[in-house]
């Protein structure tokens, strides 16, 4: 079982599709049924092996850090009270000491920029990006197929999956080569495409394997789409030089950064705890038009 030691977690976004809910509370700390979005992507990261988690945070975010710490007050009522499977819940969803790495990115100038600011704790190996939004449900974490996928081809890897022709526009896109075991050559990537203009409908999820070079392409700050640091545009250039592939990879993914994604999580992810799921499949018939 191949593992890429350090997952990059960029987190300063301003999460402007969820306001106003956003406005005090970052997007990273809505809760899917009853943990928070960003602890989802923390335990898939774990559960691939995963020893260093560096989140890019940047102002009004510091509740995440919180979050990832013991709550002392919190633990020891709770264990007053014996109600140890809470407490158990609560320290082992956290990592342990020093694993945790926070980094700010002083204003959001866009996800390659934000990816970047990570480059001193990252250092020369390759490296995960995971953005928190897509929430993934499969049987092996999709970090893990990713860097399994990097153990093969020794390149960059990221997340691939196939989309209706007139949501290209919301994504990178592949322009595919040759594939072969789910994996398929990435011969160009196009930021937002038009439907007309898009090569695939091949779009990149949020799940990244990338080699350091990465970040010599991001010092360039070259400013594109939407006046930001894009990071598809610092990946472009590394096309062609070195191992380039999409990874059709197995499981489920939920876009949370958009209300109708969210509520679909929060529903699916409901519906298969054995404590829910019944009561709420039989609310859900009373609302079936
Ligand atoms: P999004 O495109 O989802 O932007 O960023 P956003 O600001 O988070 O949300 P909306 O679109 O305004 O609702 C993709 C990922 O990149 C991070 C975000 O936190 C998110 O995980 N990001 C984006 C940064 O960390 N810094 C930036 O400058 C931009």
């Amino acid at each position: 079982m191949a593992s890429i030691k350090k997952v990059v977690f960029p987190v300063a976004g301003l999460g402007t599709r969820m306001l106003p809910a956003t406005k005090v509370l970052p997007k990273e700390m809505l809760p899917v049924v009853d943990k928070p979005i960003i602890q989802y992507a923390l335990e898939e990261a774990a559960a691939a092996g995963c020893e260093q988690f560096i989140f890019v945070t940047g102002r009004g975010k510091t509740i995440m850090e919180d979050h990832f710490d013991r709550a002392f007050e919190l633990f020891s009522t709770l264990e007053k009270k014996r109600k140890e499977s809470e407490l158990r819940e609560l320290t082992e969803g956290l990592p342990a000491a020093g694993e945790v790495i926070y980094t700010r990115q002083q204003e959001p100038r866009g996800l390659g920029h934000a990816v970047w600011c990570a480059r001193h704790v990252v250092g020369d190996e390759p490296f995960g990006v995971m953005l928190v939004d897509d929430l993934i449900h499969s049987r092996t974490p999709c970090m893990q197929q990713l860097a399994d996928a990097h153990a093969r081809t020794g390149g960059n890897v990221l997340a691939i999956m196939e989309v209706p022709e007139e949501q290209t526009r919301r994504y990178g896109v592949v322009d595919p080569g040759s594939r072969e075991d789910g994996l398929v050559e990435v011969r160009r990537l196009v930021e937002k495409p038009d439907p007309a203009d898009a090569p695939s409908r091949l779009a990149v999820i949020g799940r990244y394997v990338l080699l350091p070079e990465i970040f010599r392409h991001l010092s360039a700050h070259q400013i594109g789409a939407g006046g930001e640091i894009q990071l598809t545009d610092a990946m472009e250039r590394m096309i062609g030089s070195r191992p380039f592939h999409g990874l059709s990879f197995e499981g489920r993914r939920f876009d949370c950064g958009d209300k109708l994604g969210y509520l679909e999580a929060i529903i699916a992810l409901a519906l298969e705890r054995p404590e829910l799921g019944d009561g709420l499949r039989s609310i859900l018939a009373t609302y079936q038009r």
